[in-house]
C-alpha cells in the first residue's frame, strides 16, 4: 500500500452521521379547511386559535455519507449549517407558516407536516451526503423525526 493512503478500503469506508442544529421562531394555527369550523375547534382546540400561536422550534439535521478521505469529514457543519440556515431557516424564521412560507402553501403546519416539507426542500442540498433523519422540537417536550426509510 503506497505511503500516506488511508487504511480503510472502498468497500470498508465508514459510514458517519452528522448532526447540526440550528432554531426558528415561527407562527402557525393548525387548521384543516376539509372540516368545519367547529370539528377544527374539537380536534386541535387552542392549536386552532384563529389569531396564531407561536413556538420556539429547534431543527435537528443529520446527514450521512462515507468519511471524504481528504477532509475526513461527511460534510463540513458550518457548511452543513449554511445549507440549512438558507433553505430553511431564512424562509420560516419570524414567519407564520400558514400565509409567509412558499414551501409550505396548502399544508396544515403541524410538525409532522413541518419536517416532511423541511425534507422535501433539504434533501438535494446535501451531496455527496444523504440526508438521513430530521427532528423538529416543537416544545422542549414534544419532537418528531422524519428518517430515510
Ligand atoms: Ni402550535
Amino acid at each position: 500500500m503506497p505511503r500516506g493512503t488511508p487504511s480503510f478500503s472502498i468497500t470498508t469506508m465508514p459510514t458517519v452521521t452528522v448532526t447540526r442544529r440550528l432554531r426558528f421562531n415561527a407562527a402557525h394555527r393548525l387548521h384543516n379547511p376539509a372540516l368545519s369550523d367547529q370539528e377544527n375547534a374539537d380536534l386541535f382546540e387552542k392549536c386552532n386559535n384563529p389569531n396564531w400561536h407561536g413556538h420556539n422550534y429547534v431543527l435537528e439535521v443529520a446527514v450521512e455519507g462515507p468519511i471524504d478521505e481528504r477532509t475526513g469529514y461527511v460534510i463540513d457543519l458550518s457548511v452543513l449549517k449554511s445549507i440549512v440556515q438558507h433553505e430553511v431557516i431564512d424562509r420560516v424564521d419570524h414567519r407564520n407558516l400558514n400565509v409567509d412560507v412558499e414551501f409550505m402553501r396548502g399544508v396544515n403546519p403541524t410538525a409532522e407536516n413541518i419536517v416532511v416539507a423541511c425534507w422535501r426542500v433539504l434533501e438535494r442540498h446535501v451531496a455527496p451526503g444523504r440526508l438521513r433523519r430530521l427532528r423538529l422540537w416543537e416544545t422542549e417536550n414534544n419532537y418528531v423525526e422524519y428518517e430515510r426509510g
